[in-house]
């Protein structure tokens, strides 16, 4: 089931996803995290709050969706660097506790496996998205199989060209391989949190809530999922026919 909660903007959108997210911020939770600019007022808001109250990471773990194949993640713009620049650097999360699918090594396949192994082991509570123009969810792009785990995959031109303002605007520089958790890895989890904004994924948010399910849309996947929550801003929702 899907709950649907209309803001007006990206900063509403941040505050309505920190109150979701405020009730899994306990001992022993399992969180699943994003990168890209959707999830950055969510994190400053987890920093803020971890700094004000002292909440603690201590006792919580956390998984990424995915991770650049090839970058090293000494590279600013690598999933690995962005997540300790925006966020673990700057809560008490053990490192050891802290993982990141790893884009670098002989064995991806094998490594992708192994994440996914250690995701059935500790099941995440609650699954933090964002939403590509194209409706893919991670690096999940349109034809992903819904049963799909983790993997290694080709990101889409589409996403190619979203992604080019982080590497200089140079095309060329942007990653075109990328290790991401599959789809059947994301429905694992109990609960997942979407957030849109912004006019570009107005269309993708449509095809999400109110299109058939079909791969053509990973995103549309979730409607088949227990307990979404969906958080879009007045620009995103534009498409939506309620
Ligand atoms: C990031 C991820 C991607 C983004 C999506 C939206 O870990 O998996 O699916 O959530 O590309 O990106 P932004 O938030 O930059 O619009």
């Amino acid at each position: 089931m899907i709950t649907l909660i209309k803001v007006r903007d990206y900063d509403e959108a941040s505050d309505k996803a920190f109150e979701v997210m405020k009730e899994y911020l306990k001992p022993g939770k399992v969180l699943g995290l994003a990168t890209g600019s959707t999830p950055l007022g969510l994190y400053a808001r987890m920093v803020f709050d971890h700094e004000e109250n002292g909440t603690s990471y201590q006792e919580i773990r956390s998984f990424n969706l995915d991770e650049y194949v090839g970058l090293p993640i000494t590279h600013p713009e690598s999933y690995y660097a962005f997540m300790h620049r925006n966020l673990f650097d700057h809560i008490d999360i053990k490192e050891e506790n802290a993982h990141v699918p790893s884009g670098l090594g002989e064995d991806l396949e094998g490594q992708a496996r192994a994440y996914d192994e250690m995701i059935d082991e500790t099941p995440v509570d609650i699954q933090l998205l964002g939403i590509g123009s194209d409706g893919h969810i991670a690096f999940n792009e349109p034809g992903t199989p819904f049963d799909s785990g983790t993997h290694v995959t080709d990101l889409a031109e589409s996403t190619i060209k979203d992604n080019c303002r982080f590497f200089d605007n140079d095309i060329s520089k942007v990653p075109t391989q990328a290790v991401t958790q599959g789809i059947g890895t994301i429905m694992k989890a109990k609960h997942i949190l979407l957030i849109a904004t912004g006019a570009n994924k107005a269309k993708a948010v449509k095809d999400m809530l109110e299109g058939p399910v079909d791969e053509v849309c990973p995103a549309s996947i979730l409607q088949r999922h227990e307990d979404v929550t969906v958080i879009v801003d007045e620009a995103a929702a534009a498409l939506l026919d309620k």
